[in-house]
């Protein structure tokens, strides 16, 4: 699918794609100073239903705290300008990419804050990040060889652009090596996240996730999981992750908006469990995807419906 859509929605207001640009100047590209978000929108009926935007743009709101660059918008005004976007490009199913950055400025001072904060947000068509067979039969993975920033280095629950450059060391390493991701460990060796999801495993009908203390985003769709798991009875810790406890697992997958659930079925070569999905991970997997698909009840009303009309049902309603 072509990344691309007729409009961007920037600094309030709807432009074509192709002026939606920035100054060789500006100063997030020099030094990382963006913040950033990703959601999607699911296609049910004729809305496009937003996952968790008020959580993400609540999150986006405190990441731009911690990186002294506050949002020039509340989350009412992102939820609006999401809404606009997806109606404006007629999209019902798509990948939403909101982001604050430092423009350009009167200076390249590392102290940025005389400069302007910019903001856009884009939306584009995106399906699904893995293959439907590596969705079913999961992905193969190893544990990168760059450490997550520690706690009082980088802001690990942050989202800010700068520090996506430890994550793409790890995923380029995994790549080259032949495998589809790479897993973090922090900074004291424990279990951390992928390079832009959270990890959980299941150890004796027990799902386990690293804490907010190990480096790690406090992901969205993590704590989705962690909802819908207490809801049926499974028992939920947050807990440090010895690496070797991702070798005796019974199974192991990543959350996140981007890759939604993904098991995974080896690390560093080593077969997880049964070497495929295992049960844990295909209930939560089939609850949150009818959440997301309008099959299951949405009872913490994470979706936000936005009503996108299509030119073909215009046309049949004129
Ligand atoms: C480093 C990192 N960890 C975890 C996640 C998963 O977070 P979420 O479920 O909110 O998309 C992301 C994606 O935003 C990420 O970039």
């Amino acid at each position: 699918m072509a990344m691309s859509a007729d409009f961007i929605w920037k600094n309030g207001e709807l432009v074509r794609w192709e002026d939606a640009t920035v100054h060789v100047l500006s100063h997030a590209l020099h030094y990382g100073t963006s913040v950033f978000e990703g959601l999607r929108a699911y296609e049910i009926g004729e809305d496009a239903c937003v996952l968790c935007g008020p959580e993400h743009f609540e999150r986006m709101i405190f990441s731009c705290k911690v990186a002294y660059a506050p949002s020039p918008y509340t989350v009412e005004q992102w939820m609006d300008a999401t809404a606009d976007t997806l109606q404006a490009n007629r999209h019902r199913s798509a990948y939403l990419r909101p982001l604050v950055f430092r423009g350009h400025g009167p200076s390249l001072a590392l102290d940025g804050r005389e400069g302007p904060i910019d903001a856009i947000l884009a939306s584009v068509p995106w399906g699904a990040y893995y293959s439907a067979e590596a969705q079913e039969q999961g992905i193969d993975i190893q544990v990168g060889s760059w450490r997550r920033t520690g706690s009082g280095a980088t802001a690990a629950m942050a989202k800010i652009g700068g520090q996506y450059v430890n994550s793409q060391f790890n995923l380029m390493q995994a790549h080259d090596s032949g495998f589809a991701e790479a897993v973090a460990l922090d900074t004291q060796g424990f279990v951390s996240e992928g390079s832009g999801q959270n990890i959980f495993i299941v150890h004796d009908g027990v799902l386990i996730t690293p804490t907010i203390a190990n480096s790690i985003l406090g992901g969205i769709t993590r704590y989705c999981i962690m909802t819908i798991a207490r809801d049926l009875g499974i028992e939920v810790r947050e807990q440090n992750i010895p690496r070797e406890m991702l070798y005796l697992a019974d199974e192991v997958f990543f959350s996140g908006t981007a890759v939604e659930i993904c098991p995974v079925r080896s690390v560093d070569r080593i077969v997880v469990g049964e070497g495929s999905i295992g049960p844990v991970t295909k209930a939560l997997k089939d609850e949150f995807f009818g959440i997301l698909h309008g099959t299951r009840p949405d009872k913490r009303s994470w979706l936000t419906p936005v009503h996108v009309s299509m030119p073909a049902e215009e046309r049949q309603t004129a």
